[in-house]
């Protein structure tokens, strides 16, 4: 069984700019919750019980979001808001979050390679902060975990993209001759031009992977972007071990893209009954 899952939300988010430069883009609202606490959500929905954030510096929001905030806790009480006193004492609870800093940026597999101690020897999920999945009824990481339970081999959560995007991600390249949503792999490319792409089979920020990544990612090469890469770490352990993509059933949202958070905000008010009428009405008379 999988329980436990790294969530790497160290990044600068140069997107964002200028909000992040005092706030931590895990934080940005999808109206009144951060991102981050969507994808805590789908870990916990798929029965992960122990979470490693691995975060920098100016993160601390993300750290005092999951942490109980007793004053507040005790002044709603006083004040008779139970509602709201429910609302913040149970963020955080369903999982044991642990943290870890990233004490240099030097990329998403010298994040993931900061978990190595929390994880030791067994497999494990990573959801990359910037990626929201939304599938109530089979959240996307519990997809990959029950794929991995009859493979027992890493699996990369991929989606197609058009052509003209490929430089945007880790593009996979399956087997000849694999079809179907889930694909053993040949090799994975990160972010390559269209003309180099094998594939628009792409990486979109959830994996399962084998405790043996360490091994790789100890010793791992900078690359794409002078930045050490988990896809080019992913690619080394392919020539030891079998590694799978598994084509995700869930809608997702690159929060870290401006027009995709939006999206999000607006999918989200819509599904939100108290929200859902006005909002709607205010986009028809827009349109
Ligand atoms: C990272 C990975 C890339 C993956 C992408 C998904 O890139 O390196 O392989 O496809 O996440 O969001 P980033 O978007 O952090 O540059």
């Amino acid at each position: 069984m999988i329980k436990k899952a790294v969530i790497p939300a160290a990044g600068y988010g140069t997107r964002f700019l200028p909000i992040t430069k005092a706030m931590p883009k895990e934080m940005l609202p999808i109206i009144d919750r951060p991102t981050i606490e969507f994808i805590v959500n789908e870990a916990v929905e798929s029965g992960i019980t122990d979470i490693l954030l691995v975060v920098s510096g100016n993160k601390n929001a993300i750290v005092d979001y999951f942490d109980r905030n007793l004053e507040l806790e005790t002044i709603l009480k006083a004040q008779g808001k139970d509602f709201e006193y429910g609302m913040i004492k149970h963020i955080g609870e369903g999982a044991n979050i642990h943290f870890v800093r990233q004490r240099e940026q030097l990329g998403l597999g010298h994040a993931v390679l900061q978990a190595e101690t929390f994880i030791g020897n067994e497999p494990f999920a990573v959801l990359l902060g910037d990626d929201m999945y939304v599938n109530h009824e089979y959240p996307a990481i519990k997809q990959m975990i029950d794929v991995y339970e009859e493979v027992h081999a890493s699996i990369l959560g991929t989606m197609e993209v058009p052509h003209s995007h490929t430089h945007l991600y880790g593009i996979t390249s399956p087997k000849k001759g694999e079809t179907g949503k889930l694909k053993e792999l040949e090799s994975v490319i990160e972010k390559p031009k269209p003309e180099d792409a094998p594939s628009r089979s792409a990486i979109g920020g959830r994996y399962v992977l084998s405790p043996s990544i360490f091994k790789y990612l100890r010793n791992q090469e900078r690359g794409k972007g002078n930045e050490i890469q988990l896809t080019d770490a992913i690619l080394r352990m392919m020539a030891d071990e079998k590694v799978y993509s598994l084509d995700l059933d869930a809608k997702r949202y690159d929060v870290g893209n401006k027009v995709d958070y939006i999206e999000a905000i607006i999918d989200f008010a819509l599904q939100d009954e108290s929200l859902k009428a006005e909002v709607l009405e205010k986009l028809k008379k827009k349109i």
